[in-house]
């Protein structure tokens, strides 16, 4: 038979946020707490960047960043612009943000998605927490349409984007090159009043 949950319980969990459900839910698991990125945060962000700009086409940087650019960036995120960590029994495994993706004034309303998850540490449900994460931290500003730019090769990220509600607006051929090929980039978006298909 299967296991019924009273009604209390339901009601209480209804009122939760994620971290807070996950505890009440299974008090022993190791908890992944998702918050607002915080300077103390910037050497393992820049390490779990550096690895992708290393050996992936997830990111069309080319070289290594130090820990002041990425200083200089997070001072660029404001509170229309979040930046947001996984953190693993106080480790840092992931970080998402919502950046410029214009200085055009005209353009505010948009921004562009950043997602990297350590490889140790992919595969395991965080990189879609995290992104759902940061889609109810976009809802908070004033934003109202998202990008992503995604290589063609990257299965996981595009599947995980069209996953939680970006739809293609198309695909650029050959604008990026990188390890020495040419790289097709698809462009996502997601209105941030679109949720669950109701137009705000
Ligand atoms: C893309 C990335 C952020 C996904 O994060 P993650 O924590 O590994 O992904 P999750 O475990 O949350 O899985 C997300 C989805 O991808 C699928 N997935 C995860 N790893 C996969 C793999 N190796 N192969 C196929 N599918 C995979 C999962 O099944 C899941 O879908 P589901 O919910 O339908 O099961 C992470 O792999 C990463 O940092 N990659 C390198 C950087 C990158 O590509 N960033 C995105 C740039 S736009």
């Amino acid at each position: 038979m299967a296991l019924q949950r009273p009604q209390y319980l339901i009601d209480t969990l209804h009122k939760l946020s994620y971290n807070e459900k996950l505890g009440r839910l299974a008090p022993n698991t190791v908890m992944t707490e998702f918050r607002p990125a915080t300077p103390a945060d910037l050497a393992a962000i820049t390490e779990i960047y550096n690895e992708a700009i290393l050996h992936t086409v997830a990111t069309m940087d080319t070289e290594p960043q130090t820990l002041d650019d990425r200083r200089r960036w997070l001072t660029r995120h404001d509170d229309n612009h979040p930046v947001l960590v996984a953190a693993k029994n106080g480790t840092v495994v992931g970080w998402a943000s919502l950046n410029e993706w214009s200085d055009r004034p005209g353009y505010a309303v948009t921004a562009e998605v950043s997602l990297f998850i350590h490889p140790d540490h992919r595969g395991r449900g965080i990189g879609k927490q995290l992104l759902h994460e940061v889609l109810e931290a976009g809802r908070r500003t004033t934003l109202r349409s998202l990008v992503a730019r995604i290589a063609d090769e990257n299965i996981v990220s595009l599947n995980l984007f069209r996953a939680v509600g970006f739809e293609d607006v198309g695909l650029m051929r050959e604008v990026g090159k990188k390890f020495d090929r040419l790289i097709d980039i698809w462009v996502l978006q997601h209105l941030l009043g679109d949720r669950d298909g109701i137009q705000e």
